[in-house]
């Protein structure tokens, strides 16, 4: 679809979004969308939808802070892992979660959702009402399947409290599915990290996503740290905590438009998976990992049977989205083979599907950083010592490619790394605003570095034919915008 296409579909979206939503506030007593809805694991035949009910259209605004507690408090009330001591500290005494700034508390009622595509609108399909999961944070979920391929949906979901009710609110927004392996039109992704709450650049959410909104991607790749649970106001070690970042997070207006518009793959990572550098069997508070990791892959984000997946966009555009939490060995266990983050199934399925892919171009997107460089005091990524040896195993498995394209997150700063007579490209993307960057020294440039901005903003990626051979670019783009750096790759 051609981007003026694309933006009047956006704009017609938008226009019955916000139409609908001014209605509704004013007509009922909820329950209504306050966090919209997201999508996830789009392939050219399905999709998985997520929504959840709300007591209220929009996040608290005007609620109370959080009491602001130190470091050292939050390691000892981390240790005791006492639920009731750690929102005492954190929330006033006499108020509950629901009071505090950007709560967004969710409610029971019950969902339908109706899609169709967008140049067939007689071809709609509608599910059944469902009741939200009480159990799962007033969350459902709906996997769509026997879609076609390269086709623009429009998703339309009801909110009523129970059958006896009217409608109470509605929500619209749209999707696309990829094109086959024969499809030659133009691409465009955009790969972002790292952002949370109390590092937004505007009160309605991060710039990036205006920005991004601007270019309308064919799809989304978060790669992680989508929110914070180990930083302060506060910091999230129940899971009450967990559940109220995240309400908060989805509530933000400018984050909530583009995920109910553009086709989204959500990785997780450490921060949102438990804490900074987390690794199986951790704990944060009296959560246990297994359950940081139910909260992220089962409720809070759309599910799928395995956490990674390829999906081939097109002719010319394939890409991998990786798991790097999940299957990890320790990171302090002492490195040598065995030693593994995407562990020996994902290793090998990776490798199996990157030879037998015959896409152009190859992009595999990870959390974190498989080239670097890294600081040297960190041993959680394979650009670390502390998992050089499989890091070392695959950079040479890689090597054989030219053209496989790296893309991360987790680190707060743009890069593009070409370490010397390799074929390993890499991409940062950075974090998600300006006061969010950090981690490196603008003047550490070095060797193997083609690009390096301490800053933040976001990866935008876009394959094309238009030249009359097959083209890919990468650009760096800052938090408003601006293209900071380019680099073109022919085939
Ligand atoms: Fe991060």
């Amino acid at each position: 679809m051609n981007s003026i296409l694309k933006r009047l579909t956006f704009l017609a979206i938008v226009f019955v979004t916000i139409f609908s939503s001014c209605e509704t506030e004013k007509e009922t007593d909820g329950p209504y969308f306050g966090n919209g809805f997201h999508n996830g694991w789009a392939d050219q035949t399905s999709i998985v939808i997520w929504t959840r009910l709300t007591q209220n259209p929009e996040g608290n605004a005007g609620g109370t802070e959080f009491i602001s507690i130190s470091s050292k408090e939050e390691n000892d009330l981390d240790k005791e892992g006492d639920a009731a001591k750690i929102h005492a500290a954190q929330i006033p005494e006499g108020l509950t979660l629901d009071d505090m700034i950007g709560a967004c508390p969710g409610a029971i009622g019950e969902v339908k959702l109706v899609y169709y595509p967008l140049t067939n609108s007689e071809n709609k399909t509608e599910t059944e009402w469902v009741a939200v999961d009480n159990d799962k944070n007033f969350t459902t979920q709906w996997k769509l399947e026997n879609l076609t391929a390269d086709t623009k949906y429009v998703v339309q979901i009801e909110a009523r409290l129970d059958e006896k009710s009217k409608v109470s609110d509605n929500i619209e927004g749209a999707f696309r599915t990829p094109p086959t392996e024969t499809g030659e039109d133009d691409i465009e992704f955009c790969v972002v990290t790292c952002h949370d709450y109390i590092r937004k650049d505007t009160t309605d959410g991060h710039k990036i996503y205006s920005a991004m909104m601007d270019l309308f991607p064919d799809f989304y790749v978060h790669t992680g740290d989508i929110e914070y649970y180990d930083k302060p106001d506060p910091w999230a070690m129940t899971e009450e905590l967990m559940r109220f970042k995240w309400d908060r997070l989805f509530a933000m207006p400018l984050q909530r438009n583009f995920w109910s518009q553009v086709t989204t793959y959500y990785m997780k990572d450490d921060h949102d998976a438990l804490k900074n550098d987390a690794w199986p069997g951790m704990k944060y508070g009296p959560v246990t990992w297994d359950r940081g990791l139910e909260i992220f892959d089962k409720e809070q984000f759309p599910s799928h049977d395995k956490f990674y997946k390829t999906v081939r966009w097109g002719k010319d555009l394939q890409i991998w989205i990786t798991e790097g939490r999940n299957y990890r060995s320790h990171n302090d266990m002492e490195d040598g083979p065995g030693k593994s983050i995407y562990g020996p199934e994902q290793k090998a399925w990776l490798y199996k599907t990157l030879k037998e892919s015959d896409a152009t171009f190859k992009v595999v997107i990870n959390a974190n950083p498989i080239l670097g460089p890294d600081r040297k005091n960190k041993r959680d990524n394979y650009a670390n010592e502390g998992f050089q040896t499989e890091g070392d195993e695959i950079r040479e498995f890689l090597n054989q490619f030219d053209n496989v394209y790296l893309c991360n997150g987790d680190r707060h700063w743009q890069y593009v790394t070409n370490p010397e007579g390799t074929n390993l490209w890499e991409f940062s993307c950075g974090a998600g605003s300006d006061v969010h960057a950090g981690g490196w020294s603008q003047e550490d440039e070095r060797p193997q570095h083609r690009f390096l901005r301490v800053k933040g903003g976001f990866l935008r990626g876009h394959v094309s034919r238009e030249s009359g051979s097959p083209t890919l670019t990468f650009q760096h783009i800052d938090v408003d915008g601006n293209i900071v750096h380019e680099e073109v790759f022919a085939k």
